[in-house]
């Protein structure tokens, strides 16, 4: 499929998409300014609770008419809850003392309900649902079909590409190791191919539509992405230092000032692999992988830090995601970087 026929697919003007944000960047304005530039803006819902992510989509919805996505988790069955958490508690507890925080405790919550999210996403404005970390139920691909939503898979590895393929999804992304934020794949090896090499070869290797992601942060970009063989490229890490984004000052500092190097991946705050810009947090942790618990436990138990370095503004126990194209990165409005985009792509 062509940039064309992508951008008639969506109802977009541009292949450019402003890729989902979970876990507090992403707020209305930033997803409405992509769509209403002409490019098309995802929210990241899966860690918001249906009522936050109906009152999300309606604020979208009132910023703009033109199409919107959600993005959501597909639902897994976590493993048990950790019968010893000592370890974990203990690697934490530091941070939490320099915060003056209490030290963690583990709720049994395991996270938000995929199912209540999927009847807010069918019922929301959006035309179009993506997802990560795996294949969505057949019961879900059927109620978003009939609910009119493009769907759309997120791919690691040409074999997951096909997977998703086989299962009906409309397009998929093809998720390159630069990218900023969690591994969207479901390999149990966890493949770490680039960008350029991935797009190329799931390109070639599935009939559907390609969006490329990771590491892309200018018009140029995208238009590299598109002569690989995707239709539109996806962008996290360029909208992360807008204003708009919802995230502390010391984290878009952090993006401004750190080399590419200075990423790499980490199951340090979630339990499950993710790319950020190293932090005191991260380094800790990593020195000590059996007191890192599986996701989505450790997600849980590292909140309540994560919350309190954010409310201070401390970059040192943030889970500073981004991807190593941060260098890049730009001061500008979501409206100038859409603009700068696509003057760019279409220069
Ligand atoms: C802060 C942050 C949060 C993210 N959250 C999600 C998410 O909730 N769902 C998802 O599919 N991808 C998520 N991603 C990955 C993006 O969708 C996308 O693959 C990635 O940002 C592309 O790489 P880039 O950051 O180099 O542009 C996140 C990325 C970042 C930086």
């Amino acid at each position: 499929m062509t940039p064309a026929s992508l951008c008639q697919l969506l109802a977009i003007e541009y292949p450019i998409i402003k890729a989902p944000m979970a876990g507090g960047a992403d707020s209305p304005a930033l997803v409405a300014a992509a769509s209403e530039a002409g490019g098309m803006g995802f929210i990241g819902g899966a860690y918001l609770s249906p009522q936050q992510l109906a009152t999300d989509c309606a604020a979208i919805r009132s910023l703009t008419d033109k199409p919107f996505g959600v993005n959501l988790f597909v639902p897994e069955t976590p493993p048990a809850y950790p019968s010893n958490t000592r370890g974990a508690v203990t690697a934490l507890t530091p941070f939490c003392q320099a915060l003056a925080i209490p030290a963690p405790v583990l709720s049994h919550d395991q996270g938000q309900s995929f199912d209540q999210q999927l009847a807010v996403v069918l019922d929301s404005g959006a035309s179009a649902l993506s997802f990560t970390f795996g294949l969505l139920p057949e019961s879900a691909m059927l109620a978003a079909r009939q609910a009119g939503l493009t769907l759309i898979g997120t791919a690691t590895s040409t074999e997951e590409a096909c997977l998703l393929e086989q299962s009906g999804v409309d397009i998929i992304i093809a998720q390159g190791s630069e990218a900023g934020g969690h591994r969207g794949g479901f390999s149990n090896s966890n493949p770490m191919i680039g960008t350029l090499a991935l797009v190329a070869q799931i390109s070639a290797a599935v009939s559907l539509t390609v969006i490329a992601a990771g590491g892309i942060m200018n018009g140029q970009g995208v238009r590299a992405a598109i002569q690989l063989g995707a239709s539109a490229a996806q962008l996290g890490t360029a909208f992360l230092t807008c204003p708009e984004a919802n995230i502390p000052a010391s984290y878009k500092q952090a993006i401004f000032s750190s080399k590419a190097e200075q990423t790499r991946l980490t199951r340090a705050f979630s339990g499950r692999y993710a790319r950020g810009i190293i932090n005191p947090m991260m380094e800790a942790l990593d020195a000590q992988p059996d007191a890192i618990l599986p996701f989505p436990w450790q997600n849980s138990l590292t909140r309540p830090l994560r919350s309190a370095a954010a409310q201070a503004n401390n970059a040192d126990y943030l889970s500073l995601w981004a991807g190593q194209g941060l260098e890049l990165a730009r001061q500008l409005s979501a409206a100038q970087l859409m603009a700068a985009l696509i003057e760019e792509l279409n220069a």
